[in-house]
This record gives C-alpha cells, structure tokens and sequence, in this order.
C-alpha cells in the first residue's frame, strides 16, 4: 500500500478524481498534489480534500526541476504523473506547451524520482497507438503511430519511461488509458462542452460525420482500477486500461440530448485533421493480474455527470478565461459551429 503518494497535476480532471478516491480508499494515505493551475486546473476540482491536514498542495510545474527536486526529497512511496496539456484541438494550435509539458515535464519527474529511488507511474493514453482498425484491438506490443502532436507528445513521454526502465533500470511503469468521462472534467472536451452548449441553447459541433468511436470509461472506475495496480505496482511493464463500451459520438450526444431533455440542434462541422476514426485497446495484461476492470453502465455515468455538471455550472465559467475564450473561437468560427 502506497501511504506518502505524490499525485503529479492532481487538480486537473483525472488527477482530482484520483486524489479523492485515494483519500477515501486509504483513510492513512497522506496526500502531495503538485499541480501548477494551468486553465484547466482547479482548487475547487478538490472539494473539502483541500482543507484536509492529509493533504499538502504545491503549486508549479513538472518541468521546473529545482521545484521538483525539493519536492521529491520529502520522499514518496510513489509518484503518479496526470500533469500534462490534454486536448487534442489545442495542440493543433501550439505545440510547444505540448512538448514542454508531456515530454519536458516526464523528463524531469524521471529524474527526480531515479535520484530518490521512488515508482514513477506516468499516466498516457490509447492515443500513442494512433486509431484501430475495425474488429482488432491494440495490446500493449502494438506499435506506436500517433496522428496529432498530442498524441505525439504523450507518445515520446512514453519513449523516455521506456528507455529509462531498460537501461537505467528505472522503477516505473506506464498505462495507457482509453478515455474517461465523468465529473471535473475541462469543459472543452465532447461530453462536458456538450452540456455547456446544451445549458447555453447553442447548437452541438459533431466533427465530420460523428460516427468516430471512443471506448468510455467512467473516470471513478479508472480510478479504482489504478489504485489496484498500485497496491501491487507492476515495475517495468506497460499496461492498457481501456472499456467494453465503443458508442459512436453520434451515440453518445444522442443520450447526452435524451438524457437532459434537450432540443438542441446537432450540426456536421467541418472535420478534426487526421481525426482518429476509432480507439480501442485490449487490457487483457491488467485483467490477468488485478481481475476485471468495474465499469458503469454509459448511461448511468453520463446521468452521474450530466448532475455533477448540474450543481457545479462553477465548472462551465472556466470557459469564460481570456485564453479558452479566445482558443474556442479561433476553433470553432473557422468550422462554422
Ligand atoms: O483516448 C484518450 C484521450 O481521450 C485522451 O488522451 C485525451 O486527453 C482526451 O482529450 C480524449 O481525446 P479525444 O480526442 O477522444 O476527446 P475529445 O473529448 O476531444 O473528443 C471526443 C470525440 O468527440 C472525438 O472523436 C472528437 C469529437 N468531438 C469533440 C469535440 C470537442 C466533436 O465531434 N466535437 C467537439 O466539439
């Protein structure tokens, strides 16, 4: 059992999810969040958790290493890396905070955590596969072949975690995860930025034909399946944890709409470049050595969402920030949503 755990971007969606479901699996458990604030961070992600003498919060970066170094020296059990620029569309805008974030910022970590010798669990995704073909799904040996310069970034993060586990003999260990939903999340990404639209009476910008797939896993499922592979930490290995269920967007924003009783008009908008048309990952490996991954029904874990969404509207004033503003717009006008 992991007690002294540093949750690396712990205000960020996963990275909260996971701080509380530690907090309430391990009552022993004492909690570091370093998490530097970015736009889609937040304090209040935490709740009560904030004011908890179990928890310490240091706000910066990953990438800075003085900062890190001093961190790290407290001494941890394990270090869980969340911290990282997640979205797909932004990094189409500016990759350089990508690469300085997911790859710059692992760097460090991975340092850090050689020179005090503790595990080192970087968070990555089903995207460093790049899309899968119908009727396959990608084990852990499928190579590499990631389409956007997020995916890219998440990708070499995974390079360097690998090459320092072979020949440094590094203590660590990456999973990949296919895509969570469910409360906390930034509201720019599919589901939340939906029920923003929805909330606002603006049509629903489908990408393309809307008929790309996503696995979805309720992201305190995601958590609860961590928090077993940590208990047992799985050093050297890369381990996939994905979900059964693969709706097409169409699917899903039809039961976003059915489920809030909403009218809201879905438009076809012109499409993401070099869109992924599906992901799917095989988590054969965890199922063998952790048991079955608990899943909830998509249905009820978008009801669950859709009345986290409903009493925190905090959430959807995010998107009001100067630098989210200006990025939807840039976005959205030039796909005529
Ligand atoms: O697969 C795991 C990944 O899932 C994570 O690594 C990423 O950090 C996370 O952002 C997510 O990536 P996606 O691109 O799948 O998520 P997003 O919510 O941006 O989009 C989900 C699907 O919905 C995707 O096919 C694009 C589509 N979409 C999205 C938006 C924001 C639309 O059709 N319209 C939209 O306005």
């Amino acid at each position: 059992m992991a007690d002294r755990i540093l949750i690396c971007g712990g205000c960020g969606f996963i990275g909260a999810n996971f701080a509380l479901s530690v907090a309430q699996a391990q009552p022993t458990a004492q909690i570091t969040i370093l998490d530097s604030l970015t736009y889609a961070g937040s304090l209040a992600n935490l709740g009560q958790l904030i004011d908890s003498p179990r928890l310490k919060f240091v706000q910066g970066d990953i990438g800075d290493s003085e900062l890190v170094d001093r961190t790290l020296s407290r001494g941890f059990d394990v270090v869980v890396n969340f911290a990282a620029e997640t979205h797909v569309d932004r990094s189409l805008f500016d990759t350089a905070v990508f690469v300085r974030s997911n790859v710059w910022g692992v760097e460090v970590l991975l340092s850090s955590c050689r020179k005090y010798s503790i595990p080192f669990l970087q968070i990555s995704t089903d995207e460093v596969y790049g899309p899968t073909p119908e009727g396959e799904a990608f084990d852990e040996s499928a190579p590499m072949n990631p389409s956007s310069p997020y995916a890219a970034s998440k990708a070499a993060a995974d390079l360097l975690v690998l090459a320092a586990m072979r020949s440094l003999g590094q203590q660590a260990a990456i999973v990949r995860a296919t895509n969570n939903f469910g409360p906390r999340q930034f509201p720019e990404k599919l589901i939340p930025f939906f029920l923003h639209r929805i909330n606002s009476g603006q049509p629903l910008p489908l990408y393309g034909d809307g008929l790309q797939r996503r696995c979805w896993l309720y992201v305190e499922d995601f958590c609860a399946a961590l928090l077993r592979l940590i208990a047992d930490f799985p050093g050297g290995e890369v381990i996939n944890i994905g979900a059964d269920s693969d709706p097409t967007n169409l699917e899903v924003v039809t039961l976003l709409r059915e489920l809030t009783g909403s009218t809201a008009a879905m438009t076809h908008v012109s499409d993401r470049p070099a869109h992924d048309r599906r992901y799917r990952i095989d988590s054969a490996k965890y199922v063998a050595r952790y048991g079955a991954i608990v899943q909830r029904d998509l249905r009820d874990g978008l009801a669950a969402t859709i009345d986290w969404y409903r009493k925190n509207s905090w959430s959807f004033d995010r998107l009001r920030g100067e630098q989210t503003a200006e990025f939807l717009r840039r976005h959205y006008d030039q796909r005529g949503a």
